[in-house]
């Protein structure tokens, strides 16, 4: 049987990282391609324990590049996309917009392009378009996100997505180019960059730095262990409908500051500090422009026409990660060193 080559883009990232070990280490019969330009985010530390697999490549290019992405689909006439790169920080598209204008519309573009242009026929391929809850806006007390739900993004990060998924669906529609496209809730777990909130309280906290809290700590965020966002992606691409969407989530609704007081209460226990200890660090800041009050997905269809379901309760996927991060200590100290501190003193230091 032929290879199939499929190009994950952005597999250097926190979820890309899962997506392009689980594709590697399930589909020997696949040649993975992944394609990042390692910004800030991207990471091969993450990858270590495939680097040397035999259908396994990295490529270091930059998703803007139409005419390197037009060449490398000559070059390797790849089967399918899954498309992850992106700049993927609320608060820095805040700062700013135009690199999220860039990589996450442009860059999509680029691609599609490249897609469009190599595949002669469409017969077997598929372009994967991997998005955010973040697209629909901010739900009040009551109510979910459906595949249904009319688009309303609100930050320079939600509203470049929801052009690149606008794009997506325009060249299905216009072209007919094969794709699909999911839209998850917040994902944690293991090499998440400690720009967002579990991984940098996780960090502050082992070194008994202030936990910074936006506003009074209220807003709501629907928690999914990244792995399991990962099977579902390999269900989505290999079962789901072409040309559908498919909403990703746990379920999993929690309140900023209750998750941080569970998150303290583990740090505590794991770090055999007295109970309440972590708890003091908790220091609220100013709040995000814009900070979207809730977010909560209804998967019902990914469960109900492709039977997926989340594999870990949060507790102990909280736990799981605590853990990971209080072995990878050199992990964690690599990439917290050098911009990232500038990065800190920028957004948190007069907050
Ligand atoms: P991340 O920031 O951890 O990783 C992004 C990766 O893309 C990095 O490896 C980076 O180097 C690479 N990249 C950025 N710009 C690039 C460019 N111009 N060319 C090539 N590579 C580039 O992001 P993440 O949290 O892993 O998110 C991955 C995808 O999933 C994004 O599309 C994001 O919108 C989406 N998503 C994320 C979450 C979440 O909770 N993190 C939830 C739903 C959807
Ligand atoms: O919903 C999916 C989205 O989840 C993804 O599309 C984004 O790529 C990903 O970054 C994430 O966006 P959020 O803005 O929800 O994640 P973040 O970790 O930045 O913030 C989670 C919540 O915690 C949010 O309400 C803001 C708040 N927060 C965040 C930080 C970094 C704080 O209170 N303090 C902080 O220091």
């Amino acid at each position: 049987m032929a290879t199939r080559k499929i190009l994950i883009t952005g597999g250097a990232g926190f979820i890309g990282s899962h997506v392009v070990r689980r594709m590697v280490n399930r589909y020997s019969d696949y040649h993975i391609y992944n394609l990042d330009n390692l910004t800030y985010a991207g990471n091969l530390e993450n990858l270590r324990d495939v680097e040397l697999k035999p259908n396994y490549s990295f490529i270091k290019e930059d998703i803007v590049d139409g005419e390197k992405m037009q060449s490398l689909f000559q070059k390797h006439n790849f089967d399918g996309v899954i498309h992850l790169a992106a700049e993927s920080h609320v608060d820095r598209s805040i700062s700013n917009p135009m690199d999220f204008i860039m990589t996450n519309i442009v860059g999509t573009v680029s691609l599609l392009n490249a897609a469009k242009a190599n595949w002669k026929n469409f017969d077997g391929k598929l372009f994967y378009h991997v998005s955010t809850d973040e697209v629909y806006g901010s739900l009040g007390e009551e109510g979910f996100f459906t595949e249904e739900t009319k688009y309303d993004p609100h930050s320079p990060y939600s509203a470049s997505k929801a052009s690149s998924d606008h794009l997506v669906r325009a060249y299905h529609d216009t072209y007919g180019l094969p794709i699909k496209i999911s839209n998850c809730s917040n994902n944690y777990g293991a090499n998440h960059f400690p720009e967002k909130l579990i991984p940098l309280a996780i960090h502050n906290i082992k070194n008994s730095k202030p936990i910074p809290v936006y506003g009074m700590g209220e807003n709501v965020r629907d928690w999914l262990y990244v792995e399991d966002h990962a099977s579902a992606i390999d269900l989505i691409f290999h079962k789901g409908k072409v040309g559908d969407t498919y909403n990703i989530g746990g379920f999993n609704e929690w309140k900023n500051i209750d998750l941080i007081h569970l998150l303290c209460k583990i740090m505590d226990q794991k770090l055999r500090r007295a109970e309440g200890t972590s708890a003091k660090l908790i220091t609220y800041v100013k709040d995000r422009a814009g900070h979207d009050l809730r977010y909560a997905i209804d998967a019902t269809k990914l469960n109900k026409e492709l039977g997926w379901k989340p594999s870990l309760q949060f507790e102990e996927g909280l736990e799981k990660t605590v853990d990971w991060y209080l072995s990878n200590e050199e992990w964690l100290n690599h990439v917290t060193s050098g911009n990232y501190k500038n990065y800190y003193t920028e957004q948190y230091e007069k907050r």
